[in-house]
């Protein structure tokens, strides 16, 4: 337990209720009050009644300080009570606040008058429960005032929870009282800068990563692969990772690779890195009882997994039949489960996928281990029940492999992908939205659930694209890829059967609509990148809510299929009915030719004001996309615009010590001309002399001119 109230609390008499007299410091006793302590700039926490130092939490960074006495007019104060065995927590939604945030969640984007548990689950087809519970767990509900202030609310606790959404947010835990933190800023950016001061960031993923991504359940064997990898590249189909599901190991052992289909997985990584591609292999929690594997030989000689009310090793069965599971609570285990990633990484692998980590058990009630299981902690972790460690069981897995992955390869950005997570999860992996299915209601409903994944600290996340389950019709996949192309993370996967689903698998139509909405991504790259740079830095997430653009629009509120990409790209799917979109200036803009007359595509929007830095359209993200670079200039009533261009070596960590290049631009018109500059400059990484493209974007059509980096003027028509 570490101290909420250590030195200016009690040295300055700031004490919750201004109840403390006394300047010198006292010995915490049991309080009958709520105690309440500003801890950042607009962000107070308030401890439940008996509680006096704030517990060790696994969402947050680090322990809160108390900086001072939260305001007498602080708006939002969370009641604490007990009500049918639970422990409550009760937050009065201020009038007319629209909701959002509670993380993985199916339904509608706005979640005012909603209800979900968390408790981590594998939901096949998100049917379970009515798709009301999911993989991951985030007890963090945003608010926005009409005015477009906004407020965070953030329920402390790890333990089985219920979260009702209405005129009361009401959070139901099946533990004890927990700390609970509120967020009150200007707006719901503000917020989100404030989440991530709490709760940390996405650190900054390679930039590979950022490329189209193409797995399947699964592509075996090897030469299979290297298929998939040759048919990109022959049909020029930008794609820049292979992946490998569960079928690569032997008998579904983890860390092992199947004799017969992948007898040189070595030799697999490096032919295809010869071809650009890097590749993801997948690494599930339960180990396969095997006396003689080794895995499951060093784990029960270091005495790793999950004990059950009896203190034997807890069994369940997942794709191996009989397994164990690790007890990613202690120090020991982490360390082993980290080390194992060592020869592994050997191999070549550049990132891996945890699945099955909530922990997912086949045919229990309830699928996953049983509450009373033990998990003996160790470090800042106190023993506790799994009803008190499930919805950090995914989280405490992927801290483990990042750090595994981040010792073999010290010089690289580990990328990990995982299923289940937790609050604060984005600091080790990025997430896909597991199970979904090859409907129209599941490619609708992926946009919201990335908007609020993203409204919950985790900005990299995506769908199966075209739907995990059942057939997806060529419409559908068509749809989807087109949109797809623009989540944060960007994977076309699929179950084993009955479908292929490749961009080419549905026929040329839908090949040509995939490779148009593909190319579009590439040429975006060098604004995404700068976008994850941005989210790796202030939290605030890649892929937006439409409201982000003017928070004080009303009707913007509930737009759930357009969204922003930062703050100047909005992308307006082809089947969005109705869109609510933003006032002000917002130009369509053509990235790829034949994209404006395929009507599958989503319509792209730059805003007025703003200037896009777009590449040329590559294969994968290991060419040189800048030549040459293009600026997308979209002037706003003043005949000016704005844009930065965040630049390193795309891997390794050259850019903490300042091997990077963030350079701003400023595009003005003056009379007949606009001239397009170079406003600043941060980083010392190189500036390459480079040749640029601007294309001014007007109502009349677009301008182009070329130059160099930074100097480009552009002659206007008489009539502009
Ligand atoms: C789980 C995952 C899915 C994967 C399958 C086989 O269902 O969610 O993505 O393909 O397991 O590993």
């Amino acid at each position: 337990m570490s101290r909420l109230l250590p030195k200016t609390a009690f040295a300055l008499g700031l004490f919750a209720g201004a109840t403390l007299a006394t300047t010198a410091p006292v010995p915490p006793a049991a309080t009958t009050q709520v105690t309440a302590e500003r801890i950042g700039d607009g962000i107070a926490a308030f401890l439940p009644p008996g509680v006096t130092a704030y517990p060790h939490s696994l969402a947050l960074l680090r322990t809160p300080e108390a900086e001072g006495a939260v305001p007498a007019d602080w708006p939002i104060r969370p009641r604490f009570d007990r009500h049918d065995g639970k422990t409550r927590v009760t937050v009065t939604v201020p009038q007319g606040a629209d909701l959002y945030g509670t993380g993985e969640v199916t339904g509608p984007l706005r979640r005012n008058g909603e209800s979900i548990t968390l408790w981590n689950t594998d939901n096949f087809e998100y049917a379970k429960d009515d798709g009301k519970r999911l993989y991951q767990s985030h007890p963090w509900v945003l608010g926005v005032r009409p005015d477009g202030s906004a407020f965070g609310v953030l329920f402390d606790s790890t333990w089985r929870a219920t979260l009702a959404t209405g005129s009361d947010i009401v959070f139901e835990s099946s533990g004890p009282a927990m700390p609970v933190i509120v967020i009150d800023r200007a707006s719901p950016q503000a917020v989100l800068k404030g989440l991530a001061e709490l709760t940390g960031t996405m650190p900054l993923p390679p930039r590979w990563a950022l490329g189209y991504q193409q797995s399947r359940w699964s592509y075996t064997p090897d030469t299979r692969v290297l298929q998939i990898a040759d048919e990109f590249r022959k049909r020029r189909i930008p794609a820049d990772v292979i992946w490998m599901d569960i079928d690569y190991m032997d008998g579904f052992r983890v860390f092992s690779f199947d004799p017969k289909t992948f007898p040189d997985p070595k030799r697999l990584n490096r032919e295809l890195h010869a071809r650009g591609f890097h590749s993801v292999w997948m690494i599930d929690p339960g180990v396969k009882i095997d006396p003689g594997y080794k895995v499951y030989d060093s784990g029960t000689a270091q005495d790793v997994w999950v004990k059950d009310a009896q203190d034997h090793d807890y069994r369940g069965t997942v794709w191996p039949g009989a397994v164990v599971f690790p007890d990613f609570t202690r120090p020991q285990t982490q360390q082993w489960w980290s080390d194992l990633y060592m020869d592994f990484m050997a191999q070549g692998a550049d990132g891996v996928w945890n699945d099955m980590n909530e922990p997912s058990v086949f045919n229990v009630d309830g699928q996953t281990m049983p509450d009373d299981n033990r998990h003996r902690g160790g470090g800042e972790l106190v023993p506790g029940p799994h009803l008190e460690y499930h919805n950090v069981y995914g989280m405490l897995m992927v801290h483990a492999t990042r750090e595994g992955i981040q010792a073999a390869n010290p010089d690289k950005r580990p990328f990990v992908l995982t299923r289940s997570n937790f609050l604060g999860g984005q600091r080790y992996a990025a997430t896909w939205t597991g199970d979904n299915a090859s409907t129209w209601d599941d490619l609708k409903l992926s946009i919201p659930m990335s908007i609020n994944l993203g409204l919950s600290g985790q900005p990299f996340s995506g769908p199966d694209i075209g739907g995990f389950s059942g057939v997806a019709t060529p419409g559908l996949w068509a749809n989807w890829i087109a949109v797809g192309a623009f989540y944060p993370f960007s994977r076309g996967h699929t179950i084993k059967a009955p479908q292929q689903k490749e961009p080419w698998a549905f026929g040329p139509a839908v090949e040509q609509t995939a490779r148009i909405a593909i190319e579009r991504r590439y040429r975006l790259l060098p604004y995404l990148y700068t976008l994850f740079r941005q989210s790796s830095v202030h939290g605030v997430p890649v892929m937006r809510p439409v409201f982000f653009a003017d928070p004080r629009d009303p009707q913007l509120r509930a737009e759930q299929q357009a969204f922003l990409l930062g703050d100047d790209l909005l992308v307006v799917p082809a089947f969005a009915q109705h869109p609510a979109l933003p006032q002000g200036i917002w130009r369509t803009v053509s990235l790829v030719d034949g994209d404006r007359a395929d009507p599958l595509q989503a319509t792209l929007k730059v805003r007025g004001g703003a200037i896009v830095p777009l590449g040329r359209i590559v294969q994968d993200s290991n060419e040189n996309s800048f030549q040459p670079l293009t600026l997308l200039v979209s002037l706003d009533a003043r005949g000016q615009a704005q844009g930065t261009l965040y630049e390193d070596a795309g891997d390794g960590y050259g850019y903490r010590h300042g091997e990077y290049r963030l350079t701003s631009y400023r595009a003005e018109r003056q009379g007949d001309t606009v001239k397009v500059s170079i406003a600043g400059r941060e980083g010392r990484w190189p500036a390459a002399a480079r040749p640029l493209v601007v294309q001014l974007i007007t109502d009349a059509g677009v301008i182009a001119a070329r130059g160099k980096d930074g100097k480009v003027t552009l002659q206007l028509p008489r009539a502009h």
